[in-house]
């Protein structure tokens, strides 16, 4: 027996029963995205390792154990690459902003993008090595605002909504400035240092490699450490902490609730100022649907100018399926099946088939290559969900007609094939 092949863990195929709700979600958040004036931008699926590395940085969870590396597999000579599957889309973004040169062009670039990403996690219920994400960044010189932030936090809570979900919860803190971030380090640092032993190796790892990955750390010992510490933003400059009551405030006008949660620090290190996640308790432990933030200097560190400033989001494509649970699936429906009833009429059928699909561009036609009973060709163009089908029989071929039957109705009608064109036009109109 041949080896039968098996999807790679932690991938799932998209079926075309699915494919018509992933493409209805797909189209409404377009829509949302367009009442925002976000223009798409398609970059990639792979780039330089390098590029992941500096701006997610060397230590976070995702460099660190999930990079999905690519090799040359020329038999004798396994060479590394240097290119890795993209695990997220901000950092090709920035690439291509500068590759670019969009910020000589433009003010702010609104850009999104939908699309496949790839870590090596281990998998379990919303946790892929490939999902896909629709991502936005807003990028440009002096561009930051609390009310830009704001306004993507919103979209993000509004993209979720006008998918149909209400039981969402929005997250926000600040991480303040690039400063600040430095004095917020090692202030966790001086906290954390006499009790640090008590905990995990993972968490004595991250204090020496990464401290805030100390608070994203599901470990009971170390969640109770955290909550002993008090985070109270005392750590920030006035102007981080002026800059995020504006961002609150502009929120407020926006009427988006939202949850201030001081041990939000992200798992990636580019974020400076405004963090947020949205999260959904019913997804268990893979709860975020999305999350972003501001990134201050992230377009400078890969090389762009040093005003650029840039904030952004991206929302999970399967943990919004999973939330939304068990909508109806709308089963795809063909328009027009052309059965034949005897060997001797193929050739007749296959021209009106390629006839039909000229004529109709907006219906989907097909025809059964299998000749058999009248019963059976119903029974497989019922299972197609045909609307109408189209009989070419003895009768048929004999007068140079041809039978249409709308399958909801019943009704039928035979048509000369002199005119069958226009009748049937009709016909397709008024059933
Ligand atoms: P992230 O938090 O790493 O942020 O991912 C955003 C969302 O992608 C998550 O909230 C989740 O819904 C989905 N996601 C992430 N990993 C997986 C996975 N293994 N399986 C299924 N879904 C997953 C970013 O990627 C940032 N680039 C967001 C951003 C844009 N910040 C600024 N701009």
């Amino acid at each position: 027996m041949n080896k039968k092949f098996s999807l790679p863990r932690g991938t799932s195929d998209i079926l075309p029963i699915d494919v018509t709700l992933w493409g209805s979600i797909e189209n409404l958040i377009r829509q949302k995205l367009n009442q925002y004036n976000y223009k798409e931008i398609r970059t990639p699926i792979f780039e330089e390792t390098e590029l992941f590395a500096r701006s997610m940085g060397q230590s976070s969870e995702v460099v660190a154990k999930q990079m999905l590396s690519l090799t040359r597999s020329d038999a004798d000579n396994k060479e590394k690459s240097g290119l890795s599957l993209r695990p997220e889309g901000t950092a090709a973004v920035v690439r291509s902003y500068i590759q670019n040169g969009m910020f000589k062009q433009e003010g702010l670039s609104r850009l999104f993008y939908f699309g496949p990403m790839f870590r090596g996690e281990r998998p379990q219920k919303g946790r892929l090595r490939q999902f896909h994400q629709m991502g936005v960044e807003a990028i440009g010189p002096n561009s930051a605002s609390p009310y830009l932030d704001a306004e993507v936090i919103a979209l993000a809570v509004n993209v979720l909504k006008s998918l149909g979900l209400n039981n969402f919860q929005l997250k926000i803190n600040t991480l303040g400035t690039a400063k600040d971030k430095g004095v917020f380090a090692r202030w966790l640092k001086e906290r954390l240092k006499d009790c640090i032993d008590h905990l995990s190796e993972a968490s004595q790892q991250s204090f020496h490699e990464n401290v805030f990955r100390i608070l994203d750390s599901k470990e009971p010992e170390a969640q109770k450490l955290i909550d002993s510490l008090h985070l109270d933003h005392s750590y920030l400059s006035d102007e981080s902490r002026t800059y995020y009551a504006q961002v609150k405030n502009a929120l407020d006008i926006l009427n988006v609730p939202y949850q201030e949660t001081p041990r939000l620090v992200r798992g990636l290190d580019y974020y400076t100022q405004t963090v947020f996640e949205i999260s959904d308790a019913s997804l268990g432990s893979q709860d975020a649907l999305g999350a972003g933030g501001r990134y201050g200097g992230l377009v400078q560190q890969l090389g762009g100018p040093e005003d650029v400033e840039a904030v952004g989001f991206a929302l999970g494509i399967e943990r919004i399926i999973l939330a939304l649970g068990d909508q109806e699936r709308s089963p795809s429906v063909l328009d027009i099946f052309i059965m034949a009833m005897e060997e001797g009429f193929l050739d007749h059928a296959y021209a009106l088939l390629h006839q039909l699909r000229d004529q109709f561009p907006q219906h989907s036609v097909e025809m059964n290559y299998n000749v058999s009973s009248m019963k059976s060709q119903l029974r497989l163009a019922n299972k197609k969900n045909a609307r109408f089908v189209l009989i070419i029989g003895k009768d048929e071929a004999e007068s140079n007609a041809v039978t249409v039957k709308n399958m909801s109705t019943g009704d039928q009608r035979t048509m000369s094939m002199d005119h069958h064109m226009q009748g049937l036009k009709d016909f397709l109109k008024n059933n």
